[in-house]
């Protein structure tokens, strides 16, 4: 199968009532582990690299993956997506290489840390769709900040300094017809999220219900989703590893999200831990060994262990099969002629 317009996935998952997990990658093995996940729970899936995965892998190597995941796993829709674009010529160069869904983060400026104002949100996300949605390319912009950092990126912070407000939310999705909006809820990039299990003081997820009834259309997407499990910092930390105590997004707390409009869950720190938690323990049981593939097998398999575990968790496993991939020329036409059209105010009239 070709690889697939975001859109198009999270369009199907919208009729299902499922999210689909959008988890981050850097190289062959975190591709291989969440094929092997997709591939056993029969899920589509949204595969995304940051700017900091393209730098790592070089932007070749990670593409090439990709297309060598979607022929060899012809049944499962894929799509590739750039995670957290800072500029128009970050999206612009992803989309000149073949990815199928770009993330404009237009709410920090293009140095990654600085939050912008809201008419230069509004300016730069508006220039990557014209440019995306004339090439079929699918757009996720983001209004309010997230917090932390992750691979450079992010304003730092707690996730509670810029929370979404809804009027915004609903301005924004209407001046740049993105296809998904991310917003923010109090959820921060990476491991430390919350000190405590967070109850509705810290997760806002009466603003994602707030914003959902105002923009019943559009496709939310829930940023640091990671829910950070006890069992997989306990592994790690028995392994030498010094993790302090943290917590992450409560699954039930996404699936609420996803009865109410969440169709895109972005998870990168799970998979990480489960990496780290296998290695470690590879290192640490059989110090003997120095094959990588001793201690990258077992990382895969815990991963693709996770993923598999949300994947079923968010809803998407069993949809794999559910339609046929349209054509990204065919998305383009639909952005031309208004059938895709992603303004929700003049959607709603
Ligand atoms: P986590 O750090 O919670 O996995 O979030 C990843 C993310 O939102 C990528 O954009």
């Amino acid at each position: 199968m070709p690889l697939v317009s975001m859109r198009q996935l999270l369009d199907e998952a919208a009729k299902g009532g499922y999210g689909v997990g959008a988890f981050n990658v850097n190289d062959m093995e975190q591709i291989q582990a969440i094929m092997a996940a997709a591939k056993e729970t029969k899920s589509p899936v949204i595969v995304q690299a940051s700017r900091g995965a393209r730098q790592f892998a070089e932007d070749l190597y990670l593409f090439k993956l990709i297309q060598a995941a979607a022929e060899l796993n012809p049944e499962i829709p894929i799509a590739m997506h750039q995670d957290h674009g800072n500029s128009f010529e970050t999206c612009k160069s992803a989309i000149l290489l073949g990815y199928t869904s770009v993330m404009m983060d237009g709410s920090l400026k293009s140095d990654g840390k600085t939050p912008s104002t809201f008419e230069e949100n509004v300016e730069v996300t508006k220039k990557v769709v014209d440019f995306a949605h004339e090439r079929g390319v699918t757009v996720e912009g983001e209004i309010g900040v997230l917090g932390g950092v992750e691979d450079g990126h992010g304003a730092g912070g707690s996730g509670l300094e810029h929370i979404t407000d809804p009027d915004q939310a609903v301005e924004f999705a209407e001046r740049t017809g993105v296809d998904a909006l991310a917003i923010a809820i109090g959820t921060s990039h990476g491991a430390y999220k919350f000190s405590k299990k967070p109850d509705g003081s810290v997760l806002k997820m009466d603003v994602l219900i707030a914003i959902h009834k105002r923009l019943p259309n559009t496709h939310l997407v829930m940023h640091g989703s990671s829910s950070v499990p006890k069992d997989l910092q306990d592994i790690i930390n028995k392994y030498g590893g010094k993790l302090k105590e943290t917590w992450g997004v409560p699954v039930e707390e996404i699936q609420l999200g996803i009865r109410n409009g969440v169709r895109k869950v972005n998870v990168d720190t799970d998979n990480r831990l489960a990496i780290t938690g296998a290695i470690r323990k590879v290192f640490a049981e059989t110090p003997e060994k120095f094959d990588p593939r001793d201690y990258l097998k077992p990382a895969r398999e815990a991963m693709a262990k996770v993923v598999a575990l949300r994947m079923t968790q968010f809803g998407q496993a069993g949809h794999a099969g559910d339609y046929a991939p349209i054509d990204i020329k065919e998305i383009a036409k639909g952005y031309a002629d208004g059938t895709l059209s992603t303004h929700p105010l003049v959607a709603a009239k």
